[in-house]
């Protein structure tokens, strides 16, 4: 899959992103090592600590639905309403790079912040997480 479809997988999904509080919405595509897409939205919550961002809602799902291998995830985050693009580079946070971290080789995964399908940015895992802790460190 290429970049432009993966970006329109995550500003899909964020039209779905529950975020009453914040206003800030964000959408999420993972590409599985299977070829196959899983999206996610941020859900928020009355009780605050209880949101879940888009990034481990996709990482969730694609694990619950037997994907435990992935490729590369568009993040497409912003507090404007357009549906095409957003006014941010919208970076994973911290507990959700470690989270994809556990799915993914960091050296190859591809993360994608796209204000749209023609306006991203693209890191590997390792240059967002360097040095990171993950599976192999506990064989
Ligand atoms: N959020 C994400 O969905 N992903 C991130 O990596 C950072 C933050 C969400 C959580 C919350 O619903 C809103 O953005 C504001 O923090």
């Amino acid at each position: 899959m290429d970049h432009k479809s993966l970006i329109e997988a995550a500003l899909d999904a964020r039209s779905r992103s529950y975020s009453p509080y914040s206003g800030y919405r964000v959408g999420a595509a993972i590409l599985c090592s299977d070829g196959t897409t899983v999206t996610g939205a941020n859900i928020e919550n009355a009780s605050y600590g209880a949101t879940v961002c888009a990034e481990r809602c996709a990482a969730f799902s694609a694990v619950a639905s037997g994907k435990k291998k992935f490729t590369a995830i568009a993040i497409a985050g912003g507090a404007g309403s357009a549906t095409d693009r957003t006014d941010d580079y919208a970076f994973p946070c911290g507990i959700c790079r470690q989270v994809l971290r556990e799915f993914a080789d960091p050296d190859t995964f591809t993360v994608i912040v796209a204000k749209s399908t023609d306006d991203y940015k693209e890191y590997t895992l390792s240059e967002l997480l360097p040095e990171s802790f993950g599976p192999d460190n506990l064989k």
